[in-house]
């Protein structure tokens, strides 16, 4: 969501901080002193996605109807066509498995997802077109290794907003690896799981690729949005803000609507609520599935429409200052004022931070509680808020992956992060944080184009220190 728009880059803002990940080194911040800029083909075919090879420093740009890989000064190494190309976003299964009777038009490939495969040398790039197929490119040349396209399951989502689908690759050793995709269904619940693992075979152009990792009759490695959801919400969809890979976990951080009583009233209204998901890495049938409401607030105002985030770990000092230890996991992210307008988010912004433990043990407390037969499951939009939890004598340690009695499972007590700052009119839309020499840096990206800092007027680049900021 946070790069839906932009059709320009430059080397010092989005390329030089997504490069972070490979240790930004003093080095390459003095290279780039002077900005280069790389702009979209045509206006309109904004940059939906960026990812850098931490390996080579190479930038894979997805955009619409257009793959790039850059070199770190943004100079073009190749680019591979996605679109435009005949389709109707009605079309299930697409046209270029079977005809299709309606009104086929010149339609946009919007990127939706770009992930490299470290292990196999491939860049998975998700598009629009044809209800949401992948092509899966050799990241050297960016030849075109498979484009699975016959089975529903190669369908990933009939979206073409560019925020709405996230996938975390999940390494295994001997076996393949696997791909959890959580993605808006826009409507079509019955054609898209909302969340789901899938095999990511070696061989691109496996029979198997993206199938779900298990499915029975009964148990499948999916959850799907029930159709009964839709009759109190008509436009019901859960909005996936990021996602990553934490020890046994994969974590997702959604947006969505959800029915409340303002206090002290029984008529009720349309909110949107931030959450928290997570699932057990090895959890074939979604027994794990958790979700946990998280906002932030600072000096009374409410900031709960999650815009933005990152996982990084905490610096010696934030690390004091938070009562955690030096390479904890810690949360970076992003939330706008209120929780009544998603596209229409306020420019009122928090930035703040989460530990990931506190969050994972107030999920390992609400898990206990429930198999104690304490509370309801208390997840409205999978049916299940008023079912009681069950007792069974069994004890929940850290890496519990639930039964099939108590779950899915909803925490009902929302988790509050640290707010860090406040911006009230240039919207925070993007983060990216680092540890640079005990420590924490964050860099936060705004509506106008601009990088932000603490304490200090406008001047590019900033870094917003976030020590000592208790
Ligand atoms: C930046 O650009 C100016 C003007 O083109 C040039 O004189 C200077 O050497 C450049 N600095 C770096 C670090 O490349
Ligand atoms: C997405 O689809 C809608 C409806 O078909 C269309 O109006 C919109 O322009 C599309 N967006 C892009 C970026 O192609
Ligand atoms: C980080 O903090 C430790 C403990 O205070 C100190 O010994 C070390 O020199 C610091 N590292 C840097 C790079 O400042």
């Amino acid at each position: 969501m946070a790069f839906a728009k932009w059709s320009w880059i430059c080397a010092i803002t989005h390329v030089t901080l997504l490069a972070t990940v490979s240790a930004l080194t003093q080095k390459t911040l003095q290279i780039k002193r002077n900005f280069t800029t790389f702009y979209a083909e045509q206006a309109d075919w904004t940059f939906n996605h960026l990812v850098v090879d931490v390996r080579t420093g190479h930038i894979y740009l997805g955009a619409v109807n257009r793959i790039y890989k850059l070199s770190e000064d943004l100079k073009v190494l190749l680019t591979h066509h996605t679109g435009p190309d005949e389709d109707n976003p009605k079309c299930y299964p697409p046209i270029i498995v079977q005809p299709c009777n309606e009104p086929l038009v010149y339609t946009n490939n919007v990127n939706k997802m770009l992930l490299i495969d470290y292990k196999e040398n491939r860049l998975i790039a998700c598009g629009s077109l044809y209800q949401g197929i992948c092509k899966l490119l050799r990241l050297e040349d960016l030849f075109k290794l498979g484009e699975p396209s016959h089975k529903k399951e190669h369908y990933l989502s009939g979206v073409n907003e560019s925020g709405s689908v996230f996938g975390v690759i999940v390494s295994n050793n001997n076996d393949d690896d696997k791909l959890f995709i959580a993605t808006s269904v826009d409507g079509k619940p019955e054609y898209f799981p909302t969340i789901s693992s899938r095999k990511l075979t070696r061989n691109s152009e496996a029979d198997g690729m993206f199938a779900y990792v298990f499915h029975d009759e009964f148990v499948a490695s999916m959850i799907k949005i029930p159709s009964d959801t839709f009759n109190i919400i008509p436009d019901f969809d859960i909005y996936y803000i990021y996602g990553f890979s934490s020890g046994n976990y994969v974590y997702f951080l959604t947006l969505l609507p959800e029915m409340t009583s303002p206090p002290g009233s029984t008529t009720k209204e349309q909110v949107y609520t931030s959450k928290l998901v997570r699932l057990c890495k090895e959890d074939t049938a979604f027994n794990s599935y958790v979700e946990v409401p998280i906002g932030c607030e600072k000096n009374g105002v409410e900031y709960r429409l999650l815009q933005a985030a990152y996982l990084s770990k905490a610096g010696l000092i934030l690390a004091k200052s938070l009562g955690i230890k030096p390479g904890d996991d810690v949360l970076f992210t992003i939330f706008s004022k209120g929780q009544k307008r998603r596209m229409k988010s306020l420019d009122e912004t928090a930035l703040c931070v989460f530990v990931l433990k506190q969050i994972n043990d107030r999920i390992k407390e609400r898990l206990q509680s429930c198999y104690k037969g304490e509370g309801t499951l208390d997840l409205a939009w999978l049916k299940v808020k008023d079912v009681p939890c069950g007792n069974a004598l069994i004890t929940i340690a850290d890496d519990f992956c639930g039964l099939d009695m108590n779950a899915p499972l909803g925490v009902s007590e929302m988790v509050r992060g640290y707010p860090v700052f406040t911006e009230d009119r240039d919207r925070m839309t993007s983060v990216i944080a680092y540890v640079y020499k005990n420590h924490s840096l964050a860099f936060v990206g705004t509506k106008s184009g601009k990088l932000k800092k603490e304490n200090s007027q406008h001047v590019v680049p900033e870094n917003a220190k976030l020590d000592n900021h208790r």
